[in-house]
């Protein structure tokens, strides 16, 4: 039964986080119901992956540059949301008044290490790699004006192995984000929570 938190999903890629979402809510999981998504990009597969779930999806193209945060913003209110949840999308947005603190962002990695602009999917898991880090994990956090940057909700960790590769790293890393992602949306959407600065206090 999908639940009573509206929730509007903006992607630019394969919508695995999506399908993730829809997935979840369809079997009770997350009390939540996905009223629409917003693609950045016409052919990304989480277009596809909205329609075969019946969710209404619009595109609306990171060009022209000084229009865009206002184009996506007004598809997103008339789904009426309660959050917004970026889903591999690609963008740094302008947060209008009435959207502070209801976007939430997964990135794939232990904030504040290997985030901000250009860290994005694969590169983010090179990095970790590169730098030899021995755990990485995913952060989901609130979206402010500044990339990879709000007040972090919920982090997990997973190991890094010896033999992995990018691709096996992102794969561990992917299973942590299934998990995290929705309880980090049920945790904001119950709303016992309370920032103390950067700090969010749960209970
Ligand atoms: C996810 O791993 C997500 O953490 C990452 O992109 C992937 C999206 O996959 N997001 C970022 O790197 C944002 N900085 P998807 O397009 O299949 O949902």
């Amino acid at each position: 039964m999908p639940g009573a938190t509206r929730l509007a999903v903006l992607l630019s890629g394969g919508g695995s986080t999506l399908q993730n979402l829809i997935d979840r809510t369809a079997d009770g999981r997350l009390p939540a119901t996905i009223v629409g998504v917003v693609s950045s990009r016409a052919d990304a597969f989480g277009v596809e992956r909205a329609k075969r779930a019946g969710i209404p999806a619009v595109i609306e193209p990171p060009k022209p540059r000084d229009t865009f945060s206002d184009r996506v913003f007004a598809a997103v209110r008339g789904w009426r949301p309660d959050l917004v949840v970026l889903a591999g999308w690609m963008h740094l947005l302008g947060v209008p008044a009435d959207f502070r603190g209801k976007i939430l962002n997964v990135h794939p990695a232990l904030l504040p290490a290997f985030g901000g602009k250009g860290m994005y999917g694969r590169h983010v898991h090179e990095a970790v790699l590169a730098y030899g880090a021995k755990v990485s994990g995913c952060t989901v956090h609130f979206v402010d004006d500044v990339y990879d940057n709000g007040p972090v909700i919920l982090q997990s960790t997973v190991p890094v192995l010896d033999a992995d590769t990018p691709d096996t790293l992102a794969e561990r890393v992917q299973a942590a984000e299934r998990e995290a992602y929705p309880e980090a949306i049920r945790l904001v959407a119950e709303g016992k929570w309370r920032l103390d600065g950067r700090r969010l206090i749960s209970g």
